[in-house]
């Protein structure tokens, strides 16, 4: 068997949100965007080349993945494959400490966790930027779990150079995510195709011509470590994304009646003084986001919802990483 690499990296949950392409060929995304990555959940994958395989083969799991999902990660490798003289195919081996189907989005970390394998296994040595914008042609969130901590993805205005780098460490600020689990189907609609939709919105426009001030909010906020601000500037975006999607053509209703009720109490909540806030990603389950203070209330808070299957737990977590290099 050939040598093989293993990484590691974490899924992220965003402030402000990635939806739609102003370049789909080159994954230029329409606004830029700004995360935390999300610690105690990640995805690791083994890449192992061998000159006798006539295609890459996944595993995600231990199970062996066909279809669209194959395809879209044979597609990156071939990417990957370009840049690099090895031509090998490969054995993909993926394994998710959280539910898969239980609405986390694992793409953000199994590309992030792809690229840094895939291209290490392939003997290419890219810097994190570099690391970073090859993993947003996996999927555009999957750049935001490359670099640690907070992260923010931006495309340099004359360059078009887009990818995402660390604005605060990991440690800087120990919030939590608390991910209350509505629903363990898949959505529908995958985040490609719904997000295709978004220019169709009278909304989007607005929204992306109003993100740079959200950047900024939510960039000073996370630094300052104002969660009052972090707040406010998190439930607009996520509101907005949510506007955008229900105002498509056709129209796409990714939260369901449930996770409204969960942004309702958040609000009742927050006017009792607990440290706590909302922002949900292109599927029904809530991520709500308080301070090591408010955690416990809020944890016990959320699983007193009848409809609540259960919360994950995660804090601010570290860049990608090889946890085994080339043998
Ligand atoms: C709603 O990164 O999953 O989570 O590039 O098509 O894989 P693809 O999209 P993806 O979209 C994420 C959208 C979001 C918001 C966000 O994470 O910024």
């Amino acid at each position: 068997m050939e040598k093989s690499t293993t990484a590691l990296a974490h899924p992220n949950i965003a402030f402000i949100k990635f939806w739609g392409l102003k370049d789909e060929t080159n994954r230029i995304p329409s606004n830029g965007s700004i995360s935390m990555n999300i610690g105690c959940l990640s995805t690791k994958t083994t890449v192992t080349p061998d000159p006798n395989l006539e295609k890459d083969t996944l595993t995600l799991n231990g199970v062996s993945v066909r279809g669209a999902g194959l395809t879209r990660v044979r597609q990156f490798m071939d990417r990957l494959r370009q840049m690099a003289e090895g031509q090998s195919f490969v054995h993909i081996e993926s394994e998710n400490n959280f539910p898969i189907g239980a609405g986390v989005a694992s793409s953000a970390s199994g590309f992030a966790a792809l690229a840094l394998a895939g291209t290490s296994a392939l003997g290419l040595e890219l810097s994190e930027r570099e690391l970073s914008g090859l993993a947003r042609f996996g999927s555009g969130s999957a750049c935001r779990s490359i670099p640690g901590g907070f992260v923010e993805w931006v495309t340099e205005p004359h360059s078009g150079n887009t990818y995402a780098k660390s604005i605060a460490a990991a440690d800087h600020w120990n919030l939590v995510d608390l991910i209350a689990i509505l629903s363990e189907q898949h959505k529908p609609v995958g985040s490609e195709a719904g997000m295709r939709e978004a220019a169709s919105s009278p909304l989007q426009e607005a929204r992306t011509r109003d993100a740079k001030r959200r950047l900024d909010l939510c960039r000073q906020a996370i630094l300052n470590r104002d969660f009052e601000a972090l707040a406010a500037v998190t439930e607009l975006d996520s509101n907005m994304m949510h506007a955008v999607m229900m105002t498509s053509e056709p129209p796409l209703f990714y939260w369901h009646p449930h996770s409204l009720a969960i942004m309702k109490a958040v609000k009742e909540w927050q006017q009792e003084g607990l440290a706590v806030t909302y922002t949900l990603d292109a599927g029904p389950n809530v991520h709500v986001i308080a301070t090591q203070a408010a955690m416990g209330q809020a944890l016990s808070r959320l699983r007193q919802f009848p409809f609540v299957m259960d919360v994950l737990k995660g804090i601010p977590a570290g860049p990608a990483r090889l946890i085994k290099g080339q043998s």
